[in-house]
């Protein structure tokens, strides 16, 4: 199977992130123009930009939580490429915590931030872009939620239930886009090997899965890629588990 996004601009939110960085690799490697974005790392998403193969890859900075940047992150991709065909919304914050420890006001503003950047900004985000791929006709959103989202997540209580919000974010936009040729679909993958978790992955993380060891961002990426490729559309609304068999639902 060939995949091939030649003439495709794809955004990638957190693309100064690790499985972000992955993500716009695999785009690009398929041909895609990528714009990448990132909220306060623009050299690491300098880094993802001139490690890409060639072609009029861009990097947009924005803060997600804040629905102004959200908006005008839409426009300045739109005005560089003239269209936007895929979203990856990959950004997201988690802030692990110790629930006993924390006082009321600490409690708010862990919830504010997280909804306001995992859940609010991928919203606002496919509003914007939904209009732009409507006029040009279609398009795609990956959005990146987590295993955590079904498994709970008792030291990132907020981050948790910002993914389970997530997926039906995507689960209801499937349904209202679809009429104008938009598809989402969801991945939901457990732990990967990121500088952000590497503290945490030890034998006990790894033993959660039967192939005892986490994913690779690259896996993560490929899934994308593959979602977001022609003759998908009947998966819109799914959410792809990504987790090596270390939590099943059925
Ligand atoms: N790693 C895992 O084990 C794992 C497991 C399940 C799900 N996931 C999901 O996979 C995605 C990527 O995770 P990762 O491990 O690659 O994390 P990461 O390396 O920490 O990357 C996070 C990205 O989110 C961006 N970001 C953070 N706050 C933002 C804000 N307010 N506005 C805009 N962007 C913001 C960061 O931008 P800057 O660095 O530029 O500030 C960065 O590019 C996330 O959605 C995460 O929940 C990860």
């Amino acid at each position: 199977m060939i995949i091939d996004f030649t003439g495709k601009t794809v955004l990638v939110t957190g693309g100064s992130g690790g499985i972000g960085s992955a993500i716009c690799q695999a785009f690009a490697d398929s041909n895609a123009t990528v714009a990448i974005h990132y909220n306060s790392n623009k050299k690491r998403a300098e880094h993802t930009l001139i490690s890409l193969r060639e072609g009029s890859h861009s990097i947009h900075g924005a803060d997600l939580s804040n629905p102004d940047e959200v908006n005008k992150l839409v426009q300045s991709v739109s005005k560089t490429h003239g269209q936007i065909d895929v979203v990856v919304n990959n950004a997201a914050v988690v802030e692990q915590y110790d629930f006993d420890s924390l006082s009321y006001d600490d409690w708010q503003d862990v919830w504010a931030r997280t909804i306001d950047t995992n859940l609010l900004g991928p919203a606002y985000l496919m509003y914007s872009a939904a209009k732009v791929m409507k006029e040009k006709g279609g398009g795609n959103f990956v959005n990146i939620s987590s295993r955590g989202a079904f498994r709970g997540e008792p030291k990132a209580i907020a981050y948790g239930a910002s993914k389970a919000g997530l997926n039906t974010l995507g689960q209801s936009m499937a349904q209202a886009l679809a009429k104008d040729n938009i598809f989402v679909y969801t991945i939901a993958p457990g732990f990967v090997a990121t500088d952000r978790v590497a503290d945490m992955i030890d034998d006990s993380i790894r033993t959660q899965s039967p192939l005892n060891r986490v994913a690779e961002p690259e896996e993560i990426a490929r899934t994308a890629l593959w979602l977001a490729s022609e003759g998908n559309e009947f998966l819109t609304g799914c959410i792809v588990d990504v987790n090596g068999a270390s939590y099943l639902r059925s």
